[in-house]
C-alpha cells in the first residue's frame, strides 16, 4: 500500500523519482497514515556538478529535517483552540471582525499554517502553492483535516490550487477576485529564530527546498487583483516587499503584517480625493 501510494503520488504530481529513493537527500515518506517530507543531509552525495538529480543540493543546516502538513494537532491545533484566536495579528491583518470573515487567496500557501487559522475563523480561502512537493503535502493535510471532526468544517472552506500564483491571479475571472490576497513569500531570515521546534524545522526545510526569489513580482499582481486589501507578512525589521510602503502595519512578536488597503484610509487621502495608492494600479 505504502509503496504503491507513494508511486502514484510521484506520478500524479510529476515529481522526480528520486523522492522515493532511500539514498536521496529528499524523500517522501508514508508513515502513520500521513505523508511527510524528509531532508537528510547525510544522504547528500558530494556535489561534483555532474549529477542528473534535479533536486536542490545545498549545504545542510541540520542532519535531518522532517515536515508534514498538520492542522489537526501540533502548533496549528494548539492555536486553533485558543479562545483569543480572533485577536491573532494575522486575523486582524486580513480584517476579520465579529462575524465578518473575508474571502482570501493565500498566494504563497507553504505549509498552510496561516491559511488554516484564517479558515478556522470562517474565511473561505484558496491556497495557491507553486512547489509540487509542498502542494502534495498540502493535499495530504487537507485530506486529514477533512476526515477529523474538529477540522472538517474548516477544511470545507479551503481549496488547494497548484500553480504559480502570479499566473493564477492574472487569469482569475473578475467575479472570482477575492476580498483579500495574503502573501508570505520566502525571506532569507533565520528559521532558527522561530519559537517552536516544529515551525523551525518546517521553515528550515522550506528554505532549502524553495528558491527565495520565487515570490518576486507577486505584490504588483496581487494589488491589481484584490478587491479590498493585500496583506504581506514580513519578518519584523525587514524592508517592505518590493520597497512599497504599506498603508498600515500590524506587528506581532516575530512578524509584521503590511496592509495595502482599498480604498485608501481617510487619513491618506490627498485634497479630498483618494490618491493613487500604487503608481502602477
Ligand atoms: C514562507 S512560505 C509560506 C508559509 C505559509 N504562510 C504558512 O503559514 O505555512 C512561502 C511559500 O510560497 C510558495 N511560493 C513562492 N512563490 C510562489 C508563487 N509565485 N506562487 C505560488 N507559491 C509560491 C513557496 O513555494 C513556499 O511554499
Amino acid at each position: 500500500m505504502r509503496d504503491s501510494y507513494l508511486s502514484e503520488l510521484v506520478q500524479r504530481w510529476q515529481l522526480p523519482s528520486d523522492y522515493l529513493e532511500n539514498d536521496s537527500p529528499w524523500q517522501l515518506q508514508w508513515r502513520d497514515e500521513r505523508l511527510s517530507l524528509r531532508y537528510c543531509a547525510a544522504c547528500q552525495p558530494a556535489a561534483n556538478g555532474e549529477t542528473s538529480n534535479p533536486l536542490p543540493r545545498r549545504p545542510a543546516a541540520a542532519k535531518q529535517l522532517v515536515a508534514t502538513v498538520d492542522w489537526v494537532s501540533g502548533t496549528v491545533g494548539y492555536r486553533r483552540r485558543q479562545p483569543g484566536i480572533h485577536h491573532e495579528a494575522v486575523a486582524r491583518a486580513v480584517g476579520i471582525k465579529g462575524r465578518y470573515a473575508p474571502t482570501v487567496i493565500d498566494a504563497t500557501a507553504g505549509w498552510g499554517r496561516d491559511a488554516a487559522i484564517l479558515a478556522n475563523l470562517g474565511c473561505p480561502i484558496t491556497l495557491v502553492e507553486s512547489h509540487p512537493v509542498v502542494a502534495a503535502l498540502l493535499e495530504d493535510g487537507l485530506r486529514r483535516a477533512a476526515a477529523h471532526p474538529e477540522t472538517a468544517s474548516m477544511s470545507q472552506r479551503m481549496q488547494l490550487v497548484h500553480s504559480d500564483a502570479a499566473t493564477y491571479l492574472q487569469n482569475l475571472p473578475t467575479e472570482a477576485r477575492p476580498e483579500v490576497i495574503y502573501l508570505d513569500p520566502m525571506y532569507p531570515h533565520p528559521a532558527g529564530k522561530a519559537r517552536h521546534a516544529e515551525v523551525k524545522q518546517e521553515m528550515a526545510l522550506l528554505q532549502l527546498l524553495v528558491p527565495a526569489q520565487q515570490g518576486e513580482g507577486l505584490l504588483s499582481v496581487a494589488l491589481d487583483t484584490a478587491q479590498k486589501r493585500v496583506v504581506v507578512k514580513r519578518p519584523r525589521g525587514a524592508d517592505a516587499l518590493d520597497n512599497l510602503p504599506p498603508a498600515v502595519a500590524i506587528n506581532s512578536a516575530k512578524h509584521r503584517f503590511d496592509l495595502y488597503l482599498y480604498p485608501k484610509p481617510l487619513e491618506m487621502m490627498e485634497g479630498g480625493k483618494v490618491a493613487n495608492p500604487h503608481e502602477h494600479r
